[in-house]
């Protein structure tokens, strides 16, 4: 038996295997609530064989936002469309899981197809980052440098997007601590000059990750895994002291119960060379679950059946996050239980597509 196709387990959810599919934003809400094209994706998804399928970065606030039609999770509308997406995936065989985060200086853009830039004018608004330094490029606009009731009014919307996931019925939470938006921005020395206690050494920098992930555990129970995800280097040429950083960062984190971290890339600042490649972070995060002793997540070009098995298989992470090739096959897990020549791979399937495929074989 593959490893991949062995349960995993986190406080008291079960994965019935050691795929996931990583959050991925749709841009297809309005107002920040979801809709068919959310079920439908979600579906497809969770009836593909992933044990996990964590629902797109879903922001804590209209202004964190990455683009205007991204989910949303700061008010009842919205949580009672996203209970339906978690049943959804639930009864298609998967565990649901949410990504809550807020887009910081990254906010406030046109969807990817539109040109992924800030919105000029019109239907634009205010960002928030811990300094007043753009990103640049594309996301050239100023954010408004936050002031220390932005920052507690944000670990509380944080703690309200929790509560109303739970209650929407995920058993499965992440943070949104990457990727150059908010809270990734107080960490980078790219985007935090602050001089008050949340920026400065590292410690500073990691202050507000700290406490928000502090205050959300308050109100997520202990016996249902909470999860960042954390851009743990930047390939900024300072690689070694990020990732250092981040490493202490994540055992302060495991001290006020983190219970698994997805390992991922900075992405705060445009000046990065980053080595894309096949499993290109599967070293960076063994390395994090030596140092750290938390299980890890991660993704980033696995898409190749011999990758996805090797990761696992060797512990480099715990669960191996499969992306753009699940977009590709949402079935993905069964051509990879095919491919691994996994005894009666349909099965992988619901009963409805299973028994066809099993009881006559593809010829391919
Ligand atoms: P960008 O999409 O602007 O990408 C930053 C740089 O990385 C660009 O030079 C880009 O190349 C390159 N790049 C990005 N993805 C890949 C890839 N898979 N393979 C090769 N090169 C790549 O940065 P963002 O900060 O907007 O997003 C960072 C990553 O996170 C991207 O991979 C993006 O797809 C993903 N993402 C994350 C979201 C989230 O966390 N909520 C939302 C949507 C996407 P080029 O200029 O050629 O595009
Ligand atoms: C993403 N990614 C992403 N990451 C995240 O943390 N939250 C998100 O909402 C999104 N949204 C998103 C949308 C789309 C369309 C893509 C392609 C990517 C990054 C994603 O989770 C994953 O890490 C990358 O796609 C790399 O994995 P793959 O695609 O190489 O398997």
């Amino acid at each position: 038996m593959s490893a991949l196709f062995e349960s995993f387990q986190l406080k008291s959810v079960t994965l019935k295997n050691r795929i996931a599919i990583p959050p991925m934003c749709q841009y297809s809400a309005t107002d920040g609530v979801a809709n068919d094209w959310h079920q439908v994706h979600y579906a497809g998804l969770a009836r593909g064989g992933a044990g996990l399928v964590i629902v797109e970065a879903t922001a804590v606030s209209p202004e964190g936002r990455i683009t205007p039609k991204c989910l949303g999770i700061w008010n009842e509308a919205q949580a009672q469309e996203l209970a339906k997406l978690a049943q959804t995936i639930k009864s298609n065989g998967s565990v649901p899981g949410i990504q809550i985060g807020h887009a910081g200086r990254k906010a406030s853009a046109n969807i990817p197809w539109q040109g992924d830039d800030h919105i000029e004018g019109e239907g634009g608004w205010e960002t928030l980052s811990p300094s007043a330094i753009p990103f640049g490029g594309h996301l050239a606009k100023e954010p408004k440098a936050m002031t220390l009731e932005d920052i507690e009014r944000v670990k509380a919307d944080f703690v309200q997007a929790a509560q109303r996931a739970l209650a929407a019925g995920f058993e499965w939470l992440e943070l949104h601590f990457a990727h150059g938006y908010l809270a990734q921005s107080f960490f980078s020395v790219h985007a935090n000059q602050r001089q008050d206690g949340y920026g400065g050494d590292a410690k500073a920098r990691g202050r507000f990750l700290l406490e928000t992930l502090q205050a959300v555990r308050e109100v997520w129970p202990e016996t249902l895994p909470l999860t960042a995800r954390l851009g743990v280097i930047e390939f900024d040429g300072r690689d070694e002291e990020t990732l250092q950083e981040a490493i202490v960062l994540l055992n302060e984190m495991k001290e006020v119960g983190l219970d698994m971290v997805n390992v991922s890339v900075g992405f705060s600042t445009k000046e990065a060379n980053i080595p894309w490649g096949p499993a290109f972070l599967a070293p960076i995060a063994e390395r994090v679950k030596k140092e750290t002793g938390l299980p890890v997540a991660s993704s980033w070009g696995i898409d190749k059946a011999e990758d996805a098995q090797r990761v696992v298989a060797d512990g480099q992470m715990d669960l191996v996050m499969i992306g753009r090739a699940y977009l590709a096959d949402p079935h993905w897990t069964y051509t990879l239980a095919r491919k691994l020549g996994v005894d009666k791979p349909s099965w992988t399937l619901p009963a409805p597509y299973a028994h066809w495929l099993e009881r006559y074989a593809l010829t391919e």
